[in-house]
């Protein structure tokens, strides 16, 4: 039984440590992926604001209408608005790409734009919650704001007009790092603080299910993969006592 328990606990440990990240206080994100209105919201905010810059290169968007219950018309109408070479909208069978090159992306930014295809899984659904809202003024920046998740981010503040200006009050500690202590919005946005965190709530949303269109359904064979599991540990235990029986 000791052995049992000890191999148990060694096969969890791996996913204790991978869970503990460093660094700030993150805000917890409220994701469901099995909510398809919620991937919907989330992916038309998706291709509006985010798929300018960032691919999401390993996606298909017939995929996406699949598992969000769209038709291909719906994803023509909605959410598809990129073009290929011959001015063509993009078709529904293709990847989620985008015009801009690398040189340009490095050029105007000076940094490769990560895609963003498997973010929340490299990055959690926690940190990007925080990420997209913890956008503030700092003039000193070259997009003229910084972020209090990803410190001196090359990224310009996209959501900027949904959420309303925020800025922060900081303290630099002895050692000259600066901590954000407290975010405040000082011009109203399009929308309310609670419109806008359902916002970035559908985004990351739909980033997790992006990340691993698979884990529905993933999930759902789990299921009945440990029910037969069970069946077949009874079918197993029945039988060996019938063999048993006799020998004692
Ligand atoms: C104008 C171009 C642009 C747009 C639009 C844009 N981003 Fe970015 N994004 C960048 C750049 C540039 C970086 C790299 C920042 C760096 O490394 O300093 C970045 C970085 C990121 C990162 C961090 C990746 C990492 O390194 O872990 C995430 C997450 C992200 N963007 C998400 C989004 C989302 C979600 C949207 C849509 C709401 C969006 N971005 C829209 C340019 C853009």
């Amino acid at each position: 039984m000791r052995k049992l328990i000890t191999a148990l606990l060694l096969a969890v440990a791996p996913s204790l440590v991978l869970a503990a990240g460093g660094g700030i206080q993150l805000d917890q994100a409220n994701v469901d992926v099995s909510n398809k209105e919620s991937i919907q919201r989330g992916a038309k905010t998706f291709v509006n604001y985010c798929l300018s810059c960032h691919s999401a290169a390993y996606m298909r968007y017939n995929r996406l209408g699949a598992d969000a219950g769209m038709t291909d018309q719906q994803l023509k109408d909605n959410l598809i608005f990129t073009r290929n070479k011959k001015g063509e909208q993009t078709k529904v069978g293709e990847l989620m790409k985008v015009a801009m090159t690398e040189d340009y992306a490095k050029e105007a930014f000076g940094t490769k734009i990560p895609d963003l295809t498997v973010i929340a899984r490299s990055r959690g659904a926690d940190w990007l919650y925080t990420y997209l809202r913890t956008f503030y003024v700092d003039t000193k920046r070259p997009t003229g704001h910084n972020n209090k998740a990803f410190p001196d981010v090359g990224m310009p503040n996209v959501l900027w007009e949904l959420q309303g200006v925020q800025e922060a009050e900081i303290r630099v500690d002895d050692k000259g790092t600066k901590h954000v202590e407290s975010l405040k919005i000082t011009q109203a946005g399009t929308q309310s603080v609670a419109e806008f965190d359902q916002t970035v709530n559908d985004l990351v949303t739909y980033l997790v299910y992006m990340g691993e269109p698979m884990q529905l359904e993933r999930k759902t064979i789990g299921l009945w993969t440990l029910g037969f599991l069970f069946i077949f540990f009874i079918l197993a235990y029945m039988l060996k006592k019938e063999y048993w029986k006799d020998v004692h």
